[in-house]
């Protein structure tokens, strides 16, 4: 579904991202670990199209050569993505936040389906469309984040550190509701520090560290290999 190759990206003369290649079939679910600064939200920028990157940098998604496309037509062809922070409009109800994801192709034909269909993934979102997310919690706000992205109807779900800065017990709740996600069909690119938890929810991962893939397996693999906390940590575990 999703083919990247060769993706390069710099920050003036940083270099966050260096030669990154990746696949995900369709139906999967992937994630990506890494610890701060290992170029993992880079990577979903880049991915759609909000962030400048190399010549030789290849997307294809579901057949189309994605890689010179605008962002928004990235969207409309299925490709949504809940930012690292939100991105939501917190004087705004929970409903014209969720009208906001629904402006693309997809979520203007099938708006009031799109809208039955996260309101029954979470039934707090329908019992409070008038509140203004603003004054929600950081979980209700996540899940408002998440509902958004949904309106749009993607075929690809990415979400950027979704359980950050949440209590444990609302993390246990938003994994739940990524795997009920998963089972109605809508493959997902997951970017976690939480290993075990977003691992719970993956078939496979990939793990970065300085702009570069150094590790991959399946979620079976990953979960029980002894380095990958090491690896992981990367120079942060010699501090
Ligand atoms: N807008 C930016 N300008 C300059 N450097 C940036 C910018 N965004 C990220 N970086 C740098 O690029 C690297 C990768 O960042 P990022 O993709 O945010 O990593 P992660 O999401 O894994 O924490 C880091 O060294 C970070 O400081
Ligand atoms: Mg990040």
């Amino acid at each position: 579904m999703l083919n990247l190759s060769g993706l390069s990206l710099s920050y003036g003369k940083h270099l966050a991202l260096d030669n990154v290649s990746f696949e995900l079939a369709v139906g999967e679910t992937i994630v990506i670990l890494g610890s701060n600064g290992a170029g993992k939200s880079s990577l979903l920028k880049a991915l759609s199209g909000l962030e400048a990157y190399s010549d030789n940098t290849r997307i294809s998604f579901d057949g189309v050569d994605l890689t010179n496309m605008a962002a928004h037509q990235r969207v409309d062809l299925g490709l949504s993505l809940v930012p690292e922070g939100r991105g939501l409009f917190p004087a705004l109800s929970v409903e014209d936040n969720l009208l906001l994801g629904a402006n693309t192709r997809n979520g203007r034909a099938r708006e009031k389906e799109n809208k039955a269909y996260v309101f029954d993934l979470f039934p707090k979102l329908k019992a409070r469309a008038s509140q203004l997310v603003g004054t929600m919690s950081g979980g209700e706000q996540q899940m408002v984040a998440i509902a958004r992205a949904l309106m749009s109807a993607p075929k690809l779900l990415m979400l950027d550190e979704p359980s950050l800065g949440l209590a444990p017990i609302v993390v246990n709740e938003l994994f739940e509701t990524l795997k009920s996600i998963r089972a109605s069909g809508v493959s997902m690119l997951i970017v976690e520090q939480n290993v075990q938890a977003s691992l719970g929810v993956a078939d496979r991962g990939y793990v970065m560290e300085t702009g570069r893939i150094v590790g991959e397996g399946s979620a079976q693999e990953l979960l029980s290999d002894p380095n990958l906390e090491k690896a992981y940590l990367g120079t942060s575990a010699e501090i």
